[in-house]
């Protein structure tokens, strides 16, 4: 596992667009998973910001899996995750609508989405990089404590805890939707490359757990030490839980110039 502190959440949004720039300007036509949530929004503004700027690979070949969905939500609902991806992200990058997915929520088809959602995944060849956040009680996509950590993508049902930190989203608690469809732990460990980001003192036990504690379902963002290729950027508060920071640092800097991102 790559472990990045880095001083501010700028620095951390920068080191996130050259990753996923460096990725497409080897593979145009790559295969990009994307979270919501707040933790990756600086990193796709940046990464607009570029793009507008006319310094960014080509992106019109670039696929994209999102990485869960609410059910219940109306289609085209602001707060369903494909609008978000879709207005955090993806339009302003210039990629086409049809080439994002995202696991379908609509009530007939909810006993298959997941295995279908799967199947969508495997036929575009797998996910080369997948962006993801942490939640506070480790969650990782809307994999809940307790969540296998072999799953493949699934319905879920949400934690009171986790429904509270997305209410802010909503009108009110009663909004947020109990039930989710989630890309599986086994499918991001399927991912070629995993990036973490996680920003603020709120997520730094979550983050201490999963980077440094035992793997265990307790904590679903610990699967990733079993990642072959994951990389974690933290902001310093979000870093402030972790007993080797200093190490973590000084390999950064130490890293030899092929092994940089930009
Ligand atoms: C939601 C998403 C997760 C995300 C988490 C943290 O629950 N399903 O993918 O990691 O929120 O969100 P934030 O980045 O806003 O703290």
């Amino acid at each position: 596992m790559e472990v990045v502190p880095l001083d501010t959440g700028e620095d951390l949004a920068r080191l996130a667009a050259d990753i996923v720039e460096s990725l497409v300007r080897r593979t145009p036509a790559a295969v990009l998973g994307l979270a919501t949530g707040s933790s990756p929004v600086p990193a796709y503004r940046e990464l607009a910001r570029r793009h507008a700027a006319g310094t960014a690979p080509p992106y019109d070949a670039v696929r994209c899996f999102t990485l869960d969905e609410y059910i219940g939500l109306p289609a085209g609902h602001p707060q369903t995750y494909r609008e978000t991806i879709f207005r955090e992200a993806t339009d302003a990058l210039g990629i086409a609508r049809k080439q994002v997915a995202s696991p379908d929520p609509e009530p007939s088809g909810l006993p298959q989405a997941g295995e279908r959602y799967e199947d969508a995944i495997r036929a575009a060849g797998g996910i080369d990089l997948q962006v993801v956040g942490i939640g506070t009680d480790g969650h990782l996509a809307f994999n809940e404590p307790g969540s296998s950590l072999s799953s493949s993508t699934r319905l879920k049902t949400l934690t009171e805890q986790t429904r509270r930190d997305n209410a802010r989203f909503f009108d009110s608690l009663d909004d947020v939707p109990r039930h989710v469809l989630t890309q599986g732990l086994g499918t991001v460990l399927r991912a070629r490359h995993v990036l973490l980001v996680a920003t603020g003192e709120s997520k730094a036990p979550a983050v201490a757990t999963a980077i440094e504690g035992a793997l265990s379902a307790s904590c679903p963002a610990s699967v990733l030490q079993l990642h072959p290729r994951c990389t974690v950027l933290l902001d310093a508060a979000a870093a402030a839980g972790l007993s080797r920071v200093d190490h973590y640092r000084e390999v950064h800097a130490a890293k030899p110039p092929w092994q940089r991102y930009s």
